[in-house]
């Protein structure tokens, strides 16, 4: 069984875009080993759109790689990964074209599986574009849930239909593992706000082996690489990926990960957040945000070990007070209980409070903590 907990990996579209080849997968997957992001969970190395010709070879029908960035076929490239100790992703589409505009699967859905396995892929993400106007997205997502299954490899089916036809009432019974629930992230903190809000409503209908997929991560681009945008500092890295692991979203790492800095690579390998994201029951969090404090958010999620997750995330420009009331988690001032914290970030204690807990949260910037419940 594949995707009991959130998928977590590197991909390679935010940064590179089209600019992949053999060797950046393979610089990728030595990175992934040596700086301890595979050790850390981060399994899978997926190659996103534009890996192949423009057009399928006319006599096979098969889709073929590109001759000058895949030199070799994919087969190497998935053996070397492989070797690595990683799982190996690839990309495809429900219509004509790719959103790049390269052979999409639509009609082609059991030969380009049986490609796929063929290669030794282990995840396929598969993207909306350009499909026929008289198809119904949901029969091409069952269509490919279907096709990867009839190949007999365990495959990781990643839906990317970014959060249209209601997707979260079906996407389940077609098969996925995954599905994007939002357009495009870029890296400004407008972004990662606006689809991490989005999706508070949507929360329950993820759950273990079909996970919400809120984006790849832009955390550690600095603003460099295709979807770069304006940028965002750390402050905001640290929300973003905070949110992704309060809300058990896949991790998908979207910077060049050859060349993060030391502040990245703790973030994403810190071990609190990574828990709190890889807790077995994935639960939503609780919202405890009152109408008036719109640009900020209030995080409290129900841990397997008995434990809370408590993330407060101050939207605004300016550093502020946020206050937190327990009543609103459930317990009330009657249950003289109190909720003993330790800082996720820093493991500092955090205090014992009851009834409600107040802290300074800098624009941009969240706590995050780990909460225990201690009888008075
Ligand atoms: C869509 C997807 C992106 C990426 C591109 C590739 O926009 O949502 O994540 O895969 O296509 O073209």
């Amino acid at each position: 069984m594949i995707a009991s907990r959130p998928p977590m990996g590197f991909n390679t579209w935010n940064t590179f875009g089209e600019k992949i080849d053999e060797s950046l997968i393979r610089e990728s997957a030595d990175a992934m080993v040596e700086k301890g992001l595979l050790e850390a969970g981060y399994e899978y190395l997926v190659i996103d759109d534009c890996w192949s010709e423009y057009e399928r070879d006319p006599v096979t029908d098969r889709i073929v790689p590109h001759h000058e960035k895949f030199p070799n076929g994919m087969k190497p490239v998935a053996d070397y990964v492989h070797s690595r100790g990683l799982k190996f992703g690839m990309y495809s589409c429900n219509g004509v074209r790719t959103c790049a505009d390269y052979p999409g699967s639509y009609d082609h859905e059991f030969l380009d599986a049986q490609m796929f396995a063929e290669f030794g892929v282990d995840f396929l993400k598969y993207d909306n574009c350009y499909r026929p106007g008289s198809t119904d997205g949901k029969t091409l997502y069952r269509r490919m849930g279907m096709a990867l299954r009839a190949t007999g490899r365990e495959i990781l089916f990643s839906a990317c239909n970014w959060g249209t036809d209601d997707v979260w009432s079906w996407v389940r019974s077609s098969g996925a593992h995954m599905y994007r629930s939002t357009g495009d992230i870029v890296d400004s903190a407008e972004s990662y706000r606006n689809i991490a809000r989005s999706q508070m409503k949507h929360l329950d209908a993820s759950a273990p082996f079909c996970f919400n997929d809120m984006d790849m991560l832009t955390v550690g681009m600095y603003g460099k690489g295709l979807v770069g945008s304006l940028g965002c500092n750390d402050a905001d890295y640290r929300s973003q990926f905070a949110l992704w692991c309060l809300f058990s979203c896949p991790l998908m790492l979207g910077c060049d990960v050859r060349n993060m800095n030391e502040e990245t690579l703790k973030l994403v390998t810190n071990r609190e957040l990574l828990a709190m994201d890889q807790d077995p029951e994935a639960r939503p969090p609780i919202f405890l945000q009152a109408p008036h404090e719109e640009d900020r958010i209030f995080a409290f999620k129900f841990l397997s070990d008995g434990s809370y997750a408590l993330g407060l995330f101050n939207f605004s420009e300016e550093d502020r007070d946020m206050v937190v009331l327990f009543n609103d988690t459930g317990l009330p001032a009657s249950a003289r209980c109190a909720l003993k914290l330790t800082d996720v970030f820093d493991g500092t204690d955090g205090g014992v409070h009851r009834e409600h807990f107040r802290t300074r949260v800098n624009a941009h910037d969240c706590r995050v903590f780990r909460a225990r419940l201690v009888k008075l």
